[in-house]
């Protein structure tokens, strides 16, 4: 069944109070729940409580036998007249045999919640859609020695001991929230705690919970917390607002985590990290989920969603608030070419595919399937662009209304435009096509120069490609950061400003340009677009060594690097020097620091490659990409070997420490592409000295791409000394899922039968499913072997987790962009999953609209 935006209706019955009773145990809990429930509105329909996989044991209405039928999944109830009432029912459910973690389930023996968005339905009957609010009263109780400690939301108000080891809590939340925002956790779990004090002087306790043993790895999420607190308060003036605030890490969890009011529920990933265990990128991710989470308590559950098509107003506010607060924690250039490189990777190839859609989305048909690089991290570019048109400051006075004005209640997207609107001043009504419309705006850009006159002028036009169900296109507001810069000075000719351009085609003209200028457009991506200028030759290659806006400088240099490897997979002859020239530049510039440095010398992978070509042959891009990975590396072998030898010691989180491993990195990888001993022997050496989990993961993996015996011996090295880590061990997986060689279809067969491999645990499956599937040449080989490998992981993980399985599926969708007979493969298999009886929706509304 579809479900569509537009039949939105204001739920019949409201409940004002939940009050739940849980009896704790893995194998047999029993919920007893009591709503108040009011009607809402006049009408005379009866009360309708959602329920999934439950069934009730009891129903009472005010203390009274109820008249009630199940109507599906659907407990309808009777209500009669009545104004309000007590609706009270009872549920056993089976936590141990919950593999699809939503609602309560067993991890690693704690029990744990999560509810968003329809899980909460798997607990108890409840109409669990978040425009009903409510505030909740929890009282569980457990084996006291199994589980000794047991959180909920808000704070705790009683608790006491049962009878026969049994021990019990109960814990009451001030806050009205969402079904999807109710949390529990019950465990022999361990806290790192700390304090906050907030900008208006109260003391907030803090807690990580954690098995005792992963104690020591806390330290970075709590300084993140704090950091993050600090921070929502001096940007957004935005204050925690209970006494307490709790974060619990889980091994299984669907997704990153969770923002549950008061009580976070983490995948144990973006918690845990210490110098042996975790990379510089997972340091950052870390901050980055735990900012999110933590800032959600004001964009997500103060102020929540009316209904599941407004995802993206908690979500893409979220996110552009996270990648700020990183942005101002580290290097701002640098974060923004990682946030554009992600979008670049995940959204723009869905915003082009067949499960494209807006960022408020008309219909779906699993509402799980929709948390997407479209609703998060486009989302996040659409208020990032509001930021843009209007100004910080006006930008400030819009989030202020909005907070202020929708507390305590569930609104859309088009609130929060509202308020923007009115606090700036700037009409949006144009903009909120950015809502509405799916797609990638094509942007081509031209710049006259008239000598004589000493004027310039740019001609602009935009097109936003048909997507599925939208066939045309209306005109969009694409503000456009632009300056021009003196071909052979460097100077600025024109002062950067944003130039909007909000009409299929316009016109800019720039006066008192005396110099040859160079077009510096959509400086720090600030349209999430793809840009087309016609530019000539050398033009690059001077914006790459001289535009001001890092991030333009950066898109220069990639642009160089584009046009060698599009030629090569086209089959043309390339001419190398201009970007090996250009790469060698950056490399040796002193006013370059090593962060940006490393972030800019990345060559692009062969799946955004194959985005920028009418139709894909894999094998074609791989062999360009190496071609282009050795041709560098052999023109700047020492370069690359000076960079190669510089450390920096793993206890650094600076940025100028994280550049130089990155760069590290870089470098060893290009050595090994031009020359694999030596690639091998300084790999060895760098494996053999890390002191860190960065150069010791980048050593691997420039290992696990090679031939020689260093490589087994490095592999069962990292194995030996992380067996049991479970973090740890994820990388092994996929470094070796992810290796360019020829048999690394046969390594993932192998690893799917290994000891440590499991389907039930999501970050071991995407480990290996996951990582070969995103490595498009083995992806790609064995005439459809590889398919028919994700495929079969497809619908065996379907029967477990249907959530995880259906994110799997994407990779498959993309059947339409490959030549022959690569389509066909992939198509084939998508159908094999659809003939499979008994499939999820979740996979099933992926792969349907793969194959429409
Ligand atoms: N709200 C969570 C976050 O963005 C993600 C929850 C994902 N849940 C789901 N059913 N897809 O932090
Ligand atoms: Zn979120």
């Amino acid at each position: 069944v579809t479900i569509w935006r537009k039949d939105y209706r204001p739920p019949d019955w409201l409940v004002p109070e939940v009050s739940l009773d849980i009896a704790l145990d893995p194998a047999s809990t029993r919920v007893r729940s009591s709503l108040k429930v009011e009607r809402n509105g006049a009408h005379d329909r009866p009360l309708r409580l959602a329920g999934d996989e439950i069934r009730p044991l009891t129903v009472t209405v005010d203390g009274a036998e109820a008249r009630w039928t199940l109507d599906g999944d659907t407990l309808v109830i009777d209500l009669g007249g009545a104004e309000h009432a007590v609706v009270e029912t009872e549920v056993e459910i089976v936590p141990q045999d919950n593999s699809k973690l939503m609602g309560l389930y067993a991890s690693g023996g704690i029990l744990c919640t999560q509810c968003e968005s329809e899980g909460f339905r798997r607990i108890t009957f409840h109409p669990d859609r978040p425009d009903v609010l409510s505030v909740y009263r929890v009282r569980m109780s457990a084996n006291k020695a199994r589980f000794p400690i047991l959180l909920a939301n808000g704070n705790e108000i009683a608790k006491g001991e049962g009878d026969d080891g049994t021990h019990w809590a109960e814990w009451h939340d001030p806050f009205p929230k969402p079904s999807y925002l109710f949390a529990l956790v019950a465990g022999d779990l361990a806290a790192n705690r700390d304090s906050f004090t907030t900008m208006s002087g109260r003391k907030v306790d803090l807690a990580i919970w954690v098995r005792e043993r992963d104690l020591p790895r806390t330290g970075h999420a709590m300084e993140s917390l704090k950091a993050a607190m600090k921070w929502d308060e001096k940007v957004y003036g935005r204050e925690y607002d209970l006494d307490l605030f709790n974060i619990v890490a889980v091994d299984d969890f669907n997704f990153g985590a969770m923002e549950n009011k008061g009580l976070n529920i983490f995948n144990s990933r973006y918690v845990l990290a210490d110098q042996d265990s975790a990379t510089d990128a997972d340091f950052d991710a870390i901050a980055g989920v735990v900012a999110h989470e933590y800032f959600h308590n004001w964009s997500g559950d103060r102020v929540t969603c009316r209904d599941w098509f407004q995802l993206s107003l908690k979500e893409g506010f979220t996110v552009f608030r996270d990648q700020s607060f990183s942005a101002d924690m580290g290097s701002a250039a640098v974060k923004r070419i990682e946030d554009v490189r992600l979008l670049r990777a995940v959204q723009f190839p869905e915003d082009s595919g067949p499960l494209a859609h807006p960022v408020r989305p008309e219909s779906f048909i699993e509402i799980a399937n929709f948390y997407t690089a479209t609703i998060y991290n486009k989302g996040a570019e659409v208020i990032r662009m509001m930021h843009t048109l209007m100004g910080a400051e006006a930008f400030r006075r819009g989030t202020d209304l909005y907070f202020e004005r929708f507390d305590g209640q569930a609104v859309t997207c088009d609130d929060f435009v509202d308020a923007m609107e009115e606090a700036s001043g700037v009409d949006l009504s144009q903009f909120r096509l950015w809502y509405s419309q799916a797609g990638t705006p094509h942007v081509t850009a031209r710049l006259e120069h008239d000598t004589g006159a000493a004027r310039a002028t740019l001609h602009l036009a935009q097109a936003v490609p048909a997507t599925p169900g939208q066939a045309d296109k209306q005109p969009m507001v694409l503000p456009l950061r632009t300056a021009l810069i003196g071909t052979d000075s460097g100077r600025e000719l024109a002062a950067e400003r944003v130039i909007t351009l909000n009409e299929p085609s316009m016109s800019v003209v720039f006066e008192n340009v005396d110099e040859a200028p160079l077009l510096s457009i959509n400086r720090g991506f600030s349209t999430p677009a793809v840009i087309d200028v016609a530019r000539k030759s050398g033009e690059l290659e001077r914006l790459a060594q001289t535009d001001a806006d890092p991030f333009a400088r950066f898109e220069a240099l990639q642009d160089l690097m584009y046009r060698a490897l599009l030629a090569g997979a086209r089959g043309e002859t390339v001419d190398y020097d201009p970007v090996v020239a250009a790469m060698g530049a950056t490399l040796r510039s002193n006013a370059l620091d090593t962060a940006f440095k490393g972030e800019a010398l990345i060559i692009p992978g062969e799946s955004v490659i194959g985005d920028r070509l009418p139709l894909v042959d894999p094998q074609a891009v791989h062999e360009s990409r190496d071609a282009l990975r050795g041709a560098v590396g052999a023109s700047l072998a020492d370069d690359l070997t000076a960079v190669q030898a510089i450390t920096a010691s793993g206890g650094d989180l600076s940025p100028e420490a994280k550049g130089t491993r990155r760069l590290r990195a870089v470098a060893l990888g290009l050595i090994a592409a031009a020359d694999p001993s030596r690639g091998a022997a300084l790999a060895k050496a760098q494996y053999d000295s890390a002191d860190n989990m960065t150069d010791r993961q980048a050593a691997l993996a420039t290992l696990a791409n090679l031939k020689g015996p260093e490589r087994a011996e490095a592999l069962d090295d990292f194995y030996r000394r992380h067996r049991g880590d479970t973090l740890v061990i994820d990388k092994w997986f996929s470094l070796q899922a992810m290796a360019g060689r020829p048999d690394t279809l046969d390594q993932v067969e192998t690893l799917r039968r290994h000891p440590d491999f499991t389907m039930k645990n999501p970050n071991r499956l995407r480990a290996l499913a996951g990582a070969f599937a995103a490595n498009p040449w083995v992806f790609h080989s064995g005439e459809g072997r590889g398919y028919r490998m994700l495929a079969d992981f497809v619908i065996a993980a379907d029967a477990i987790n249907p959530q995880v399985a259906a994110r799997l599926v994407p990779p498959l969708g993309r059947w339409r962009r490959f030549v022959e007979p690569y389509a066909g493969r992939m198509r084939a298999e998508l159908e094999r999953i659809a003939g499979t009886p008994g499939l999820s929706k979740d996979v099933f509304e992926q792969v349907s609209k793969s194959l429409a």
